[in-house]
């Protein structure tokens, strides 16, 4: 029964069974050319991890409506699957028997309220990223759900609210293992007014998978800790490298999430058409043509992608090489292949319009903040420092004011890729200092999450609707768990 929900999200763990075959013989060398590498996990080769099956598509998590109201269920649990054949299985943790966990999809204006059911032996919440919901129900630290322990969430989108969002674990300290066991599902928003519902959806969730010579899921080592976790296999929708097909000529709308822990995705479809038509928290106002897209950890984007297959350039979707400032591991110094496309039968290209939505530029602001992340090597229980302090539960760090607009420019004084994110609602980039000068914004867009690298600033802008502790941090998960957050407390 577990089994079979789990094949219709993940083909990588439907063809598990073979995915560790290999793995035994190998892991004695595998492990220890790793070791001389600075990285202590058997390579993607030696767990002999097959590829190439078909994308898998999402699976959606039962609603029912009630009075007007959406209501469902999601546990978080253990979940074994036997991957070895004869082996012991791998240890996951799942919402609902599913990784990545079942997609929510709602319109603008609906009300959800989930029961949630906490079956992991550590506490754990459930935090709703990017949506503008009330801070109580946003899964918050501070609002831990017990081992056994069940609560509601409950809240309705608001008009104007349609995007690309998703959930995942939030408790304090134990974000990033609860996540790279599996605890992670996808929420969108639609909007009953969309210029773009003409186009067929495809969503791709791009994880990360890590895994022990014995097929388990392997803890963080060192380098994971200071750089942020990076595995053998980035998975779309559960699956590693597998397949779609993709008509000539054909356009699509993509919804790519960056689930992984760590990993600054600089996504490239060389042989295709493709457009930026929204970012996290919904459309932007005209379609940008793009060559890649840089997709920080915890960052969507929404692209219009047509098929040209362009002989003698790379059909499939990759992540391009880049250098994110780690300090122990190694680069990413070579194109990832993602996802495989083959060309369908010729279809007609559907239109793209020119307008797509009105992003209204917030007015100046009334307060002025500035956050600076740094870096402190010697000292290993403080290393990762919003302006000078780790993370305190009980520390407000700064006090907001409900309606007010605040312009805050993030400093990156440290030596790796920090990427912002703040909770609550979603801002907007106004500039970037690259080290040598501001630049204006080229566009508006909607964003909760903005990669700052070493020595550079952005400036962003936000207001908060609703009033409540707000969490802003690196999303980095690892930096996140170190203490690299802070508490924005929101006041009527
Ligand atoms: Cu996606 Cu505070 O998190
Ligand atoms: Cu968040
Ligand atoms: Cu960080």
């Amino acid at each position: 029964m577990q089994r079979r929900r789990l094949m219709q999200w993940g083909a990588a763990l439907a063809l598990s069974p073979w995915m560790i075959r290999s793995a035994r013989a190998d892991t004695a060398q595998a492990a220890h050319g790793a070791e001389l590498a600075g990285a202590s996990m058997p390579g993607a080769q030696a767990l002999g991890m097959p590829s190439g099956g078909a994308l898998p598509e999402g699976l959606r998590l039962p609603l029912e409506r009630k009075d007007g109201v959406w209501q469902g269920c999601l546990t978080a649990a253990p979940l074994n699957l036997p991957l070895l054949p004869g082996g012991k299985p791998t240890a996951f943790w799942a919402y609902n028997d599913s990784v990545p966990g079942p997609a929510i999809e709602l319109f603008e204006g609906e009300t959800l309220a989930l029961r949630f059911e906490n079956r992991l032996p550590q506490p754990t919440t459930v935090h709703w990223h990017g949506l503008p919901i009330p801070a109580d129900q946003d899964g918050n630290p501070h609002d831990a759900v017990q081992p056994g322990q069940a609560r509601e969430y409950r809240f309705t989108l608001p008009p104007g609210s349609a995007g690309t969002y998703w959930y995942h674990p939030h408790p304090h300290g134990h974000t990033a293992e609860q996540v790279y066991r599996g605890l992670a599902g996808v929420f969108v928003v639609k909007s009953r007014s969309d210029p773009l519902a003409h186009l067929p959806e495809r969503w791709l969730v791009l994880s990360d998978l890590k895994l022990d010579g014995d097929g388990q899921i392997a803890a963080n080592s060192e380098a994971d800790r200071m750089d942020g976790r990076e595995g053998q296999f980035v998975l779309v929708n559960g699956a590693w490298q597998p397949r779609m097909t993709l008509g000539m000529g054909e356009r699509q709308r993509w919804r790519v999430w960056n689930a992984t822990s760590a990993r600054v995705l600089k996504l490239a479809l060389p042989a295709h058409e493709v457009w930026l038509v929204g970012t996290d928290g919904g459309l932007i106002e005209r379609p940008r043509r793009m060559e890649y897209v840089l997709l920080p950890p915890g960052a969507r984007v929404e692209l219009a992608v047509t098929g040209r297959f362009a002989p003698g350039r790379p059909s499939g979707l990759l992540a391009l090489p880049y250098a994110r400032g780690k300090m122990m591991g190694p680069e990413q110094d070579k194109a990832l292949p993602l996802l495989g496309i083959e060309a369908g039968a010729a279809v007609a290209t559907a239109a793209l319009p020119r307008r797509l939505g009105r992003v209204a530029a917030l007015p100046k602001p009334a307060v002025r903040r500035r956050v600076a992340f740094s870096e402190d090597m010697a000292n290993p229980a403080a290393m990762f420092l919003i302006n000078g302090q780790t993370f305190d539960m009980d520390r407000v760090d700064f006090i907001g004011k409900v309606g007010q607009v605040e312009e805050w420019e993030i400093d990156n004084q440290a030596d790796m890729d920090h990427p912002f994110h703040l909770h609550g609602t979603q801002f907007q980039v106004t500039e970037r200092h690259d080290g040598k000068g501001w630049k204006k914004e080229p566009y508006l867009a909607w964003r909760d999450v903005v990669n700052v690298p070493p020595e550079q600033k952005v400036r962003l802008r936000f207001r908060q609707e609703l009033p409540g502790p707000r969490m802003f941090h690196c999303h980095i998960l690892e930096h996140e768990d170190a203490g690299m957050m802070g508490v924005l407390d929101v006041r009527a």
